[in-house]
């Protein structure tokens, strides 16, 4: 059964192998548009980024956004930093009275006080230069949080934060609807602005891995792309997938 919520459809599961693989599919079907929601209580394969498994644990938000946007398709990872800009900006004002550090890590994970409770995953379809959808899925960790993470992972309960699923998830959607009208009439600059106000390890030393090797450098900024700017032996480099490694 689908809610209405706002401008939203909202299609809840009990039970999925992932909300990103069904959205998809269905989208790539045309059977679904802008503004579609698949949420699911549990997800028997959910997708990380760089292939990784998303341990979906029942008591967590799970779901995947249908968009359908009228931009160059060398623009749609702009998208992820609206995303999860604005499920930093949702969380930050619930949490206003918490004496709690929120921190957008790049590419798009959510940090509280340096742990890891949220991640995003953006998969797309495009023909010729044209956007067909564009799927943003977002595991928020609202009660439990994985085992053996590869980077150290908590939740919001742990931070006294208490949100059911459909309180996180309209939060969210209404902060994002926000932020991507200001992003589809204004452009990036100023979702790239918050996103930087809040940056993990900003002007810091990081050590990355590119999947080959790792580097380290400062971490000086995100450049229009998306890409990470990293200012290594004397010399700025540009690197569009890796993860920052927890080096404290
Ligand atoms: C990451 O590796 O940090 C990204 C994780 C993204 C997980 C979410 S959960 C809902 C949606 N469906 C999926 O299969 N993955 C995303």
């Amino acid at each position: 059964m689908n809610i209405f919520y706002k401008n939203y459809t909202i299609e809840h599961h009990q039970e999925l192998d992932s909300t990103n693989r069904l959205a998809f599919k269905m989208a790539d079907g045309n059977q679904i548009k802008d503004y579609h929601v698949i949420v699911a209580d549990r997800q028997t394969s959910g997708k990380g980024r760089s292939s990784r498994i998303w341990q979906s644990i029942d008591g967590n938000l799970h779901f995947s956004l249908i968009l359908r946007p009228k931009i160059p398709t060398n623009k749609i990872v702009q998208l992820s930093f609206v995303a999860i800009t604005a499920l930093r900006l949702a969380i930050q004002n619930i949490a206003a009275n918490k004496p709690i550090r929120i921190e957008n890590k790049w590419p798009n994970d959510l940090l509280i006080n340096g742990k890891k409770v949220a991640g995003l995953l953006l998969e797309s379809s495009i023909n010729q230069n044209n956007v067909v959808f564009v799927i943003i899925g977002i595991g928020l960790n609202l009660t439990a949080s994985p085992d053996n993470p590869m980077f150290p992972a908590s939740n919001l309960k742990d931070f006294g934060i208490d949100l059911n699923k459909q309180q996180g998830l309209e939060i969210f959607l209404d902060q994002f609807e926000e932020l991507y009208q200001n992003y589809l009439s204004y452009g990036f600059r100023n979702i790239k602005n918050l996103w930087l106000q809040a940056a993990y390890k900003l002007d810091e030393k990081i050590s990355i891995n590119d999947g080959e090797k790792q580097i380290d450098g400062i971490f000086k900024g995100i450049d229009d792309d998306g890409n990470l700017i990293l200012e290594h032996n004397k010399e700025t480099i540009k690197v569009s997938v890796a993860d920052i490694y927890n080096s404290d």
